[in-house]
C-alpha cells in the first residue's frame, strides 16, 4: 500500500478530513513544523506518527529543508501532503519530491494566490471562489491543478462565512486528489501536466448570484 506523510502548521482540519475518510493508503506519518500545532494531538489521538521539525531551531531555509527532509524520508512516502503547512519550501525541496509533493489552496488559483484569500475575494466582490489543489512546482501556489471547487460568494458574507464554505470543499476534494494519486490514476508528466486516467468530467455550471 502506498504512504503519505502530510505536513500541518496549524488547525490540521484538512489532514483530519484525511484521517477520517478512507484512503486507499497509509498515512505514515504527520509533521509540524510547530509544537503547538492543534493537529498533532489530533493525528497522535487516531494513532498516526508524528514530528516536529521546528523552523526556529535552524539557522536559515536550506538547512531546515534539509532537516525537514530527512524527517520526511525516514517514514519512507510515496507522496507528500501540505496540509495548512505554513512555511515557503525552497527549490532544491521541491524538486526532490517533484510529482510527489501536493498542496491545498483556499483560492481558485490562479487567482488569489498568497495569504488572506477570503478577504481579497469579498473586497473585488467576485461571485465565484473556491479552493484548489495542485502539485507544488517552484512557482509559489501555481503549480499544475489537480482539482477544484468552485462556491458562490453570497451577499451578506463575512470573511468567516465564506471561508467556512470554501473549507467545507477543501475537505471533499483533498481526499479526491489523493485518491487518484494512490490508485495511479493521475501523474505529473514530464512538461509539467497533470496526465489524468481518470475520464469523468462534470458539465455542471456555478451560475452566481444565480438566474432568475
Ligand atoms: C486551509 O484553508 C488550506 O487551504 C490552507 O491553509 C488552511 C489550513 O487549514 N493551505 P487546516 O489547518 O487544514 O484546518
Amino acid at each position: 500500500m502506498k504512504k503519505i506523510v502530510i505536513l500541518i502548521s496549524g488547525r490540521g482540519s484538512n489532514m483530519q478530513a484525511l484521517l477520517e475518510t478512507t484512503l486507499p493508503c497509509q498515512i505514515a506519518a504527520v509533521i509540524s513544523n510547530r509544537a503547538d500545532a492543534t493537529g498533532l494531538g489530533i493525528a497522535r489521538a487516531h494513532g498516526v506518527p508524528t514530528a516536529v521539525v521546528a523552523h526556529l531551531d535552524y539557522p536559515d531555509r536550506g538547512n531546515f529543508d534539509t532537516a525537514l527532509a530527512q524527517t520526511i524520508d525516514a517514514f519512507n512516502p510515496d507522496y507528500v501532503v501540505l496540509a495548512g503547512f505554513m512555511r515557503i519550501l525552497g527549490a532544491g525541496f521541491v524538486a526532490r519530491y517533484r510529482g510527489r509533493l501536493l498542496n491545498i489552496h483556499p483560492s481558485l488559483l490562479p487567482s488569489y494566490g498568497g495569504l488572506n484569500t477570503h478577504a481579497r475575494a469579498l473586497h473585488d466582490g467576485v461571485k465565484i471562489h473556491g479552493c484548489t489543489v495542485h502539485f507544488v512546482t517552484p512557482d509559489l501556489d501555481h503549480g499544475p491543478i489537480i482539482i477544484q471547487a468552485a462556491v458562490p460568494v453570497l451577499r451578506d458574507d463575512t470573511e468567516q462565512t465564506l471561508a467556512a464554505r470554501v473549507l467545507h470543499e477543501e475537505h471533499r476534494i483533498y481526499p479526491q486528489a489523493i485518491r487518484w494519486l494512490c490508485k495511479d490514476q493521475i501523474e505529473l508528466d514530464e512538461q509539467d501536466k497533470v496526465l489524468f486516467r481518470y475520464r469523468k468530467q462534470s458539465s455542471f455550471a456555478l451560475i452566481s448570484p444565480g438566474l432568475e
